[in-house]
């Protein structure tokens, strides 16, 4: 790893935590910069989502991969970030934390974390990666929110376990999440691919996808080489490459 990382800097709020690294990344910053910020107004998530969390709930940081070098590992960045996330958590706090393609943090069907990797351009030339996680940890159910009830969950809520010490979480998954993109670039892929697959938490369940305004299911069955989701349906194995797939059929088809 790239040494010495400069300190995890926090702020009290922010917008996105992700779009202030985006900007950092037009400024030329160090490789492995991060932020963290103890709420934010503006949050992203995937999908064009907001991602909302009390202040000191959880953990909102992005961190800075620096470089054109990173394009052409992209498609396995979040991937990697997923399993570096879900094994520090386990190692931290002994917490049964799996991942649900493409990369969310969960327990069983419940989600505690979402990942959000964008690819970040300055003057048409690809600068580097900002990999922006928000992690409820320390959120019961009313800062979790009625309307995420039943669908979200936290690692107190999971474990009893509770972080007092935000900004050493933030230091050590910054550690690890530079760790782990750095070794992509040494290590052979199925090394991965085979961690994600131990931590894969729909494989072998029924899941639905939306294809237009239909929804298609079929049994997931892994990871491909690509970083794809294979499911099996009716019509033979077909591979996601964008959106999500849930596992709950939608209210409307059943
Ligand atoms: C998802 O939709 O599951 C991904 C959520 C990612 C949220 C994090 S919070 C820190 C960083 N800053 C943002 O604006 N979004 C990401």
């Amino acid at each position: 790893m790239t040494r010495p990382l400069p300190p995890v800097e926090c702020w009290d709020e922010v917008d996105s935590t992700n779009r202030i690294a985006a900007e950092w990344l037009r400024a030329g910053c160090l490789h492995g910069r991060a932020l963290r910020a103890r709420s934010q107004t503006a949050g992203r998530g995937r999908l064009g989502r907001s991602w909302t969390a009390p202040p000191d709930s959880g953990l909102t940081l992005s961190v800075v991969l620096a470089g054109p070098e990173w394009f052409a590992l992209a498609p396995r960045i979040p991937l990697a970030a997923g399993v570096a996330c879900a094994d520090l958590l386990r190692d931290r706090y002994d917490a049964p934390v799996g991942l649900k393609w493409p990369n969310d943090l969960v327990f069983g069907r419940r989600k505690c974390g979402g990942i959000l990797c964008e690819g970040v351009t300055n003057g048409g030339r690809f600068a580097g990666i900002v990999i922006g996680i928000g992690l409820n940890i320390n959120a019961d159910e009313e800062a979790l929110g009625v309307e995420l009830a039943g669908r979200a969950t936290s690692l107190f809520l999971e474990t009893g376990r509770t972080e007092a010490d935000l900004d050493g979480l933030a230091a050590a998954l910054r550690d690890a999440i530079v760790a782990a993109a750095e070794a992509l670039t040494t290590a052979p892929p199925e090394r991965l691919l085979a961690r994600w697959a131990e931590l894969d938490s729909i494989r072998g369940r029924e899941v639905w996808f939306g294809e237009g305004d239909a929804a298609t299911s079929g049994i997931a069955e892994g990871i491909a080489q690509d970083g794809g989701l294979l499911v099996r349906t009716a019509d033979g194995l077909r591979t996601l490459h964008a959106g999500e797939v849930t596992t709950q059929p939608p209210a409307d088809t059943r």
